[in-house]
């Protein structure tokens, strides 16, 4: 079973607190959005391999440690998970970007593919997918799938918000992948948003309604 992975540094809760708040407007909800996504960041990949290299400072030779693992893939969900991206890519800026576009079939509400875009080295890499919002997890789950019917073998989902039904989609479906969030809320209401939550992450985002 994935792990789930809950991110309780004050910093990344405060902020989470700020987005939550129906007063926070378009530029200031997108600036924390970014923050979040960076601490999160740096809190998910504590995990990532080192290896030993030597290296001359001015003074002397120094045995040191550089990444060693594989390169890194982001894989935000259209279109809020791009949110997310720029707040990465500050600390890892080597990490190649892919795209899922994903949007729900009115008939059978599943979720249908109608963009995929990544990195040509897909074995090679170890992807983040990116959503702020984990609601129903069909949309994540979707675009795990997605990334493994083409090679992807090492995927984790970063979440700002998650809900409990969302985490058991994508646990049952996807168990090897972890999930890391922000906050694990309540519950799905009807209208499959998440309570309390922050309302829509994408119009929240990019100002629309
Ligand atoms: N997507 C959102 O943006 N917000 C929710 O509450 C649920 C899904």
């Amino acid at each position: 079973m994935g792990k789930i992975h809950v991110f309780d540094h004050p910093l990344i809760q405060h902020k989470l607190t700020m987005i939550r708040d129906k007063n926070t407007g378009t530029k200031e909800f997108r600036e924390l959005v970014d923050e979040i996504a960076s601490l999160m960041a740096f809190e998910a990949t504590r995990d990532l391999p080192l290896k030993e290299v030597t290296v001359e400072t001015p003074v002397a030779t120094a045995k040191a440690n550089v990444l060693a693992g594989k390169k890194l893939g982001l894989i935000p969900i259209l279109r809020a998970g791009l949110g997310m991206v720029d707040g990465i890519l500050k600390l890892i800026p080597a990490a190649k970007v892919g795209h899922v576009g994903l949007y729900r079939d009115p008939k059978t509400l599943m979720p249908v593919e109608y963009y995929v875009k990544l990195p040509s080295d897909i074995e090679e890499r170890e992807f983040i997918v990116l959503d702020p919002m984990l609601a129903t997890g069909g949309s994540a789950a979707a675009a795990i799938t997605s990334l493994k019917t083409r090679g992807a073998t090492h995927i984790r989902l970063m979440c700002v918000i998650a809900a409990p039904e969302g985490v058991e989609v994508v646990q049952k479906e996807h168990p090897d992948v972890d999930i890391y969030i922000a906050g694990l809320d309540e519950k799905l209401n009807d209208h499959g948003y998440i309570v309390p939550g922050l309302g829509d992450a994408g119009d929240r985002l990019f100002g629309t309604k």
